[in-house]
């Protein structure tokens, strides 16, 4: 098998681990404030730390959209959080509220998000796409109390089902019947007072689906930061002067930890992009703001491959010095592709939002195995198991098992013992992740697949529930199977199996209502991008279930 070596150059972890030793995450502690005082506040590590010891005038934010462009240093965002804090504290927000944040891609995301830990509450970002019923089910999920949210968003925000919520901050100056968090903002003092809360006290909120029934709410708590901190340090490779992008946003796991929390516990420049994807737009973000690391997805690599090389060839990207990848399986000739197009590697890493940060990566010191997600990083252990819970021997697939004592794993399935227990059939010891994989005599780990019906559309996590569910809303629906169909750029794509009620014939106008059914009620990414029309669905003989399986397999040999 073709190895990549490592490239020339100097990383973090080259003097302060080899590899073979041993590592322990209390080697970690000492970097926080908490170290010696007991008590913990992401915010205060992320941003205020950050100013006392004398980084105020860095850079933290560079925002870039179609239209504008913004600088913020430590400095001014310790102040806008610090504002922020005190509106929500007046109107009542206080420590293990929950707080949504449903904002685009933008600074104030960042600060909403800040501003709510910095009270102890517990922050739940909405990624921006999603529509009202989304919106509605997590919300509602949890009792949500406050959400901050900017006008544009407010028609996908369903106040009368949502009796839990009490204020909803806007951030634009005047909508009626809303308070507005930006002008409360501009009377507040730039000081405010940080919660101290305990390492194991709630921090975030991420919903995230698996292949039964709606979305789940999975909790961490604020000593994610020993790991957020620690890989953005050995798998991102963060350095004092780095212009650091993660392209995810912030309502998925990616966003927040790699794209809010990692890079500002390690007090780089963040870059922040509102806006759509295209290579044009991305790759003059790269140029214009000199990005050094980029963390992004295999669709968003396949996307700029298939852009082409013309378009690539317009920008200066001799900036970019490690590149990385997260949320889907990470193709060979994606790898092969970035060598040619800007001669460096992509650094595959591999975790989940149960888990709170990377788990198994390819370290910017190590060979990479084209194909592999890579080796778990130093304080993770790794297994393959077999049903029972016994290791399978190298080189033969199985559950992928990680020894479950990292700091960064979730505290809680919010309200969901049964769920949380899930994750460790066979005891405690090992956390079963629901992938399938292979680990080969060196320990590296290839992806395999799911064990359950989860699709990955473009490193994004959809329940074929959620979507089944909302297709039989419709009254042309009788029944519904939805499967995850291999998709060349995004490696999944929703595919719908459904039969039709008796008075409905199958037709392209149909197909595309059922479609737009969907996109409007869940989001674009959970509308299915094909619809087939079945006489019968194919399901188990004992309880009538619906075998997606079946479906799966059908739609591979095109059937
Ligand atoms: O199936 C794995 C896939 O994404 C799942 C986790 O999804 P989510 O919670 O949305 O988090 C995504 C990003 C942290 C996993 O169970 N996955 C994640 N990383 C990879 C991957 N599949 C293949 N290769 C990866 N590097």
């Amino acid at each position: 098998m073709a190895v990549l070596t490592p490239a020339e150059g100097s990383h973090n972890i080259d003097e302060e681990w080899k590899e073979g030793e041993p590592f322990h995450w209390e080697r970690v502690h000492p970097e926080f404030t908490w170290y010696e005082t007991g008590k913990v506040n992401m915010t205060y590590e992320c941003v205020d730390r950050h100013v006392e010891q004398g980084r105020g005038e860095k850079k933290a934010l560079w925002y870039f959209s179609e239209h504008e462009e913004q600088s913020w240093t430590y400095l001014d965002l310790q102040k806008e959080v610090n504002r922020w804090a005190n509106v929500l504290k007046n109107h009542g927000v206080g420590k293990g509220d929950f707080v949504f944040v449903f904002l685009p891609k933008h600074p104030h995301c960042h600060v909403a998000m800040l501003a709510a830990v910095k009270i102890g509450a517990v922050v739940g970002p909405l990624f921006e796409a999603f529509m009202e019923e989304a919106v509605r089910d997590r919300i509602k999920d949890c009792d949500g109390e406050y959400l901050i949210t900017s006008s544009e968003f407010l028609d996908r925000v369903p106040k009368k089902e949502l009796p839990s919520l009490g204020t909803i901050f806007v951030t634009d100056d005047h909508v009626e019947g809303y308070v507005s968090i930006t002008s409360e903002a501009k009377k507040e003092k730039e000081e405010a007072m940080t919660e101290w809360v305990d390492l194991n006290d709630g921090l975030n909120i991420h919903y995230t689906s698996g292949s039964t029934g709606k979305p789940k709410g999975i909790i961490h708590a604020h000593r994610v930061m020993i790991q957020q901190y620690q890989t953005g340090r050995w798998v991102l490779d963060l350095k004092e002067d780095d212009i650091y992008w993660c392209t995810a946003h912030p309502g998925w796991v990616t966003g927040t930890v790699y794209g809010v929390f990692a890079p500002l516990l390690n007090g780089v420049t963040t870059v922040i992009h509102g806006g759509r994807f295209s290579a044009e737009a991305w790759y003059d973000v790269i140029e214009k703001a000199g990005v050094s690391v980029w963390y992004s997805a295999p669709t968003a690599y396949r996307m700029l491959k298939s852009a082409g090389e013309d378009v690539r060839r317009r920008y200066d990207l001799t900036s970019l010095r490690h590149l990385l990848s997260v949320g889907e399986p990470l193709n060979p000739e994606v790898i092969y592709w970035a060598q040619e197009a800007f001669g460096l590697r992509v650094h595959d890493t591999w975790w989940m939002t149960e888990t709170g940060a990377q788990l198994i990566a390819n370290l910017p010191t190590r060979n990479i195995k084209p194909g592999s997600m890579g080796r778990p990083i130093p304080g993770v252990e790794a297994a393959v198991l077999d049903e029972e819970g016994q290791e399978r021997p190298r080189g033969e697939v199985g559950h992928l098992a990680i020894r479950a004592d990292w700091p960064a794993i979730m505290k809680e399935v919010w309200k969901n013992e049964e769920k949380y227990a899930s994750y460790f059939p066979h005891g405690e010891e090992w956390y079963i992740a629901g992938d399938l994989a292979i680990m080969d005599e060196d320990g590296y780990v290839f992806f395999q697949g799911r064990s359950d019906d989860m699709i990955n559309a473009s490193g994004e996590r959809i329940g074929p529930f959620e979507v089944e569910s909302k297709l039989l809303e419709h009254e042309a629906v009788a029944e519904a199977g939805v499967v995850g169909k291999p998709d060349e750029v995004r490696g999944e794509i929703v595919k719908a199996f459904i039969t039709l009620t008796p008075t409905y014939v199958a037709n392209e106008e149909l197909l595309e209502e059922l479609r737009l059914f969907v996109k409007r009620r869940l989001a674009a990414h959970a509308a299915p991008k094909e619809i087939e029309v079945m006489e019968e669905l194919p399901k188990t003989q004992i309880s009538g279930k619906i075998l997606r399986r079946k479906l799966k397999e059908r739609d591979r040999v095109g059937g």
